[in-house]
């Protein structure tokens, strides 16, 4: 882990901004300088006499700061800071930030970083779960941004719900884990990913295919080289964005993910078998297009070799995650699933979070047992399935 010596604490306006005098005294407790800069709305909260006696360094609030040497804080700033660390992030904050804003120092300090940023939302439930906060927050995800709660709990408003922003210990914690995450926590890996939906011929105009999305595969290829990863993407048919990666190869047919995933695999030190392969093919496709006829039609259909298997098999196996969908019994037939096909890591979604929404909830089962995920992006998801992996093979 890269050690954290100095970071930027970012205040917007919220309840929260009390935790943030806290969470400058735990960082300066463990050796962590902290350049506080708050938003207008933040001053409303807490002064910044309070923040300015806790964090020892006089607070930034203006991009007119007549004392900063070249006149130009929000660059001196980020030439500084390792991190930046919004908390509270507030969803007006975090939908300036998703727009690229920059109309006060602290947003204009963001959108010149050249350093990680992490932020910790807090807000009213009903401002978390409205679709345009929902909106923002994946795509700050998507940006690379760093996301540490909310969590679920009491609120300032008397309501319970998500948006509560996490105590300053969590969000210490939480920081220094994703302090290797500034581009090096999966650095020097290689990974192979395979993603979406596979399509059986039937004949040259018609295919057994199912629902999958691909974008839980897309948001795992996309976190990991953000995380440094080497990724290679084989990906079946999809219809969103394909995403920044290393490598991305096109199939249509589980034979063919088959293939692309053994000319791939060797030398690769992940294998995240996200895709939805067929479980069952055509015995033999049709070359010419069937014709429409009065009697009952029969396809015959034989199974496909099952990709993660096959690999996770190998004695020179690299380290095999499966995915699991179930409808029911959810957590018995993951488990079941892994001992199967010997996997050290399988993912579990009920079938219903699994297609095509942007928003899901995982539980991950190892030999460890189980452990739940929270609700979130599949963005936020792959973010900790990545830690996961990366802890269990450190
Ligand atoms: N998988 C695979 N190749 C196949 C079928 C599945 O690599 N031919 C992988 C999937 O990518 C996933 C895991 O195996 O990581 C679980 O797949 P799933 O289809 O849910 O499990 P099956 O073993 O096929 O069982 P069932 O369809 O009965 O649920």
């Amino acid at each position: 882990m890269q050690s954290i010596r100095q970071l930027v604490l970012g205040i917007s306006g919220g309840i929260a901004a009390y935790k943030a005098a806290e969470l400058t005294r735990l960082f300066i407790k463990r050796g962590i300088a902290v350049q506080v800069v708050m938003t207008e709305a933040a001053q409303q909260f807490i002064t910044p006499v309070t923040m300015q006696a806790l964090s020892g360094k006089p607070v930034l609030h203006s991009m007119w700061d007549s004392s900063i040497a070249n006149g130009m804080p929000h660059i001196e700033l980020s030439r500084q800071a390792q991190l930046i660390l919004v908390a509270p992030a507030s969803a007006d904050f975090i939908a300036k930030l998703a727009y690229g804003m920059a109309d006060d120092l602290l947003s204009t300090l963001c959108l010149a970083r050249d350093c990680p940023l992490v932020i910790a939302p807090a807000m009213n439930k009903q401002m978390w779960e409205h679709p345009a906060t929902q909106r923002n927050i994946r795509q700050l995800a998507q940006d690379g941004v760093l996301i540490l709660g909310p969590d679920c709990g009491e609120q300032a408003c008397g309501e319970h719900g998500q948006g509560r922003m996490l105590e300053p210990e969590q969000i210490v914690e939480g920081l220094l884990q994703l302090a290797d995450l500034n581009g090096n926590l999966l650095q020097g890996k290689r990974l192979l990913i395979t993603a979406g939906p596979t399509q059986e011929a039937i004949d040259p105009v018609r295919v057994i295919t199912n629902l999958s999305s691909g974008k839980m595969g897309y948001a795992l290829a996309e976190t990991a080289t953000l995380l440094g990863a080497e990724v290679t993407l084989i990906s079946g048919p999809t219809h969103i964005p394909t995403p920044q990666t290393h490598q991305l190869i096109q199939v249509n047919s589980a034979d063919q993910m088959l293939a692309a995933v053994e000319q791939h695999i060797q030398g690769q030190d992940i294998f995240i078998s996200v895709a939805a392969v067929a479980d069952y093919k055509l015995a033999q496709a049709s070359p010419q297009k069937i014709k429409k006829q009065d009697q009952e039609l029969s396809l015959h259909l034989v199974p496909t070799t099952d990709i993660l298997a096959t690999i996770a098999a190998r004695p020179d196996a690299p380290f095999c995650v499966g995915f699991a969908a179930e409808t029911d019994d959810l957590l018995a037939y993951a488990e079941k699933k892994r001992r199967d096909k010997k996997l050290p890591l399988i993912v579990a979604n009920q079938l219903a979070d699994a297609l095509g929404l942007d928003q899901t909830k995982v539980t991950l089962l190892d030999d460890q047992g189980q452990h739940d995920l929270p609700s979130a992006s599949k963005h936020e998801v792959a973010q900790q399935i990545l830690q996961h992996i990366a802890a269990m093979i450190s």
